[in-house]
């Protein structure tokens, strides 16, 4: 897998792909993480990316030739299979969504800034709007980073255990059932002797009795 990131701040995603699961899978080789700096596409010498809104208001707007000149020239190397702006008027990212985009081959992300970017950008090459929740980040990178994140470590070879990810939460629509380790006993806290059983059919079915419960207690919008 390929992901082309463009932003005006790409310093600010530097180290979640520097670091641990997203660096090993990268130094396999299992995906590449490009970054371009949207001013690298800017149309004059002020390198200016922004400029204001037709018809007044606050804020800026991303300009449309540097975002076109970008991308275009990304898709002239290869083919895309979708074009991610990440914005908070987006689709919630959810696990379905991480599912989806884990199989593809090569994805672009667009981060948004300021007051977003001009219409016609989505309207020329956005097959994607992709919001991490319903409140406002400073800008779309972090939200890049999340995205990312959830994708990468679903691609095969990237976890050690490939049934972990399997197992997540929301891979059933369900949340996790309880986990433990040792010791069996901790200030009086025991762990379900059922753990302790070595009857792996019981084991896995309160491991379901108990992700439903959870989720009816904790998401039951999830049900
Ligand atoms: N940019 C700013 N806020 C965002 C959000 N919640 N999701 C995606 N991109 C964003």
């Amino acid at each position: 897998m390929r992901i082309d990131i463009i932003s005006v701040l790409p310093e600010l995603m530097e180290s979640p792909f520097q670091t641990s699961i997203l660096r090993r899978a990268m130094d396999k080789g299992l995906v590449e993480v490009h970054f371009h700096h949207l001013r690298d596409w800017a149309i004059n010498k002020h390198r200016q990316i922004d400029d204001e809104p037709y018809g007044g208001g606050a804020g800026m707007v991303m300009m449309i030739e540097p975002l076109d000149k970008c991308i275009s020239e990304l898709k002239s190397q290869r083919e895309y299979d979708e074009v991610i702006y990440l914005t908070p008027d987006g689709i919630t990212l959810n696990q379905k969504i991480a599912n989806t985009l884990s199989i593809k081959n090569n994805l672009i992300f667009l981060c948004g800034h300021y007051k977003g970017i001009d219409q016609r950008v989505r309207d020329l090459h956005i097959t994607k709007e992709i919001s991490i929740g319903d409140y406002v980040l400073t800008g779309g990178e972090l939200a890049a980073c999340v995205l990312a994140d959830s994708i990468i470590r679903l691609l095969p070879g990237v976890l050690n255990d490939e049934q972990s990810a399997l197992t997540d939460s929301f891979q059933d629509d369900l949340l996790s059932p309880p986990i433990y380790t040792r010791p069996e006993v901790y200030k009086g806290l025991e762990v379900p002797k059922v753990l302790l059983s070595g009857n792996f059919a019981r084991i896995e079915e309160w491991r379901h009795e108990e992700a439903v419960r959870i989720t009816q207690e904790k998401r039951p919008d999830l049900l």
